[in-house]
């Protein structure tokens, strides 16, 4: 969690480097923004984009705060519901 203006933000990353876009990370981002708008998320969590994290076998690349996560466009809901949400 990061501190900031008084507030705690959760911060999560997703790689938009070249293997991880052919592997989907522009859906992943894009679903991960409607999932956090759906659920009136967008004051707790910031979503960004970064390149490439050099883990490039395992992406689409996400991280959550400090900690990295393999994601693909058939676990992005999922994903969402477990990482984010249930621990914001
Ligand atoms: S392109 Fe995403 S980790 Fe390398």
């Amino acid at each position: 969690m990061l501190y900031l203006e008084g507030e705690f933000y959760m911060k999560v990353t997703v790689c938009i480097g070249s293997s991880c876009h052919l592997k989907g990370s522009r859906y992943v981002v894009e679903t991960l923004q409607k999932l956090v708008d759906d659920n009136n998320l967008s004051d707790k969590v910031t979503l960004g984009g970064t390149f490439c994290l050099g883990k490039c076998q395992q992406g689409v690349c996400v991280n959550v705060d400090e900690d990295f996560h393999s994601v693909t466009p058939e676990t992005v809901v999922e994903f969402f519901e477990k990482e984010i949400k249930a621990r914001v």
